[in-house]
């Protein structure tokens, strides 16, 4: 699991705060979705994770060990990161791009080959079709897909998503989450996910983290979050969600 205690970062000596105070668990298996506005410090959150941002203050444990004090390869392998700018390089092909942490790793051509094909199909592009593609030769939702699969590409134990599917039109998005409830009930992995979107944490979450300017406003699950907020932040969001569902309703 993932513990997380206290976690503080400030990029400008103590000035103002990207992440304030946060402390939380990640269960085995789970999907929490952290949930907040532009600049609440949701990626903030998930490099440090990784270690791509270090902390200001706090810590934080994956499988009971201090990240700090874990090899950054080893750390990198177990937890998958699907980038908020996806990132692909646009130099490598798709397949090339999946196959960059079995690279790392020492996999033969061959191993990494069969593994960047397996994932392309399991994200739903032929890899026949699809691998030997540059990035800027697909479609957002395509280069998305390859970024899922790449994350998964050493099979890891937790998958660090953020905002995923933030930039695709709804149609796309809206395939790309009943796809993701599909990987996940075949794959058991432990997700982070991020999202600014209510109504795709309410779809996806098993608990929910609410972000506010830097602070985790209230965490549990939806049901929890919905009929006890915790905080008027909280109340507020349920709140706005409601009148848009209403005006849903009532255009139809
Ligand atoms: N490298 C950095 N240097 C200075 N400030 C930063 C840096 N990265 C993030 N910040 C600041 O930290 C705060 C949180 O940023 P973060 O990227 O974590 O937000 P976010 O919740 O992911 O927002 P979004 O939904 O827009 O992606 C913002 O005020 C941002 O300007
Ligand atoms: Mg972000």
């Amino acid at each position: 699991m993932i513990r997380i205690e206290h976690l503080t970062k400030s990029f400008d000596a103590g000035r103002t705060f990207a992440v304030r105070d946060v402390s939380l668990e990640v269960n085995e298996g789970e999907t929490l979705v952290l949930l907040g506005a532009s600049g609440c410090g949701k990626t903030t959150t998930l490099k440090m994770i990784n270690r791509l941002v270090e902390p200001t203050g706090g810590r934080i444990e994956v499988d009971g060990r201090e990240v700090q004090s874990v090899d950054l390869l080893e750390l990198r392998r177990s937890i998958g990161y699907v980038f908020q700018d996806i990132g692909l390089f646009p130099h490598m092909t798709a397949a090339e791009n999946v196959e960059i942490v079995p690279r790392l790793l020492g996999w033969s051509l061959e191993k990494r080959r069969q593994r960047s094909a397996e994932l392309l199909e399991l994200v739903g592009l032929e890899a026949r079709t699809y691998g030997q593609r540059l990035p800027r030769r697909l479609s957002g939702g395509q280069q998305q897909r390859i970024g899922i699969a790449r994350a998964l590409a050493a099979d890891p134990k937790y998958l660090l998503m953020d905002e995923p599917f933030g930039a695709l039109d709804a149609v796309t998005r809206d395939q790309l989450q009943r796809e993701l409830i599909d990987l996940r009930r075949t794959l058991n992995k432990t997700i982070i996910f991020v999202t600014h979107d209510l109504f795709e944490a309410l779809r996806l979450a098993d608990r929910i983290g609410v972000m506010n300017a830097g602070r985790l406003e209230q965490i549990g699950e939806p049901g929890e979050l919905l009929h006890a907020p915790a905080t008027p932040f909280v109340t507020d969001l349920f709140e706005h969600a409601r009148r848009q569902a209403q005006l849903i309703e009532a255009s139809t």
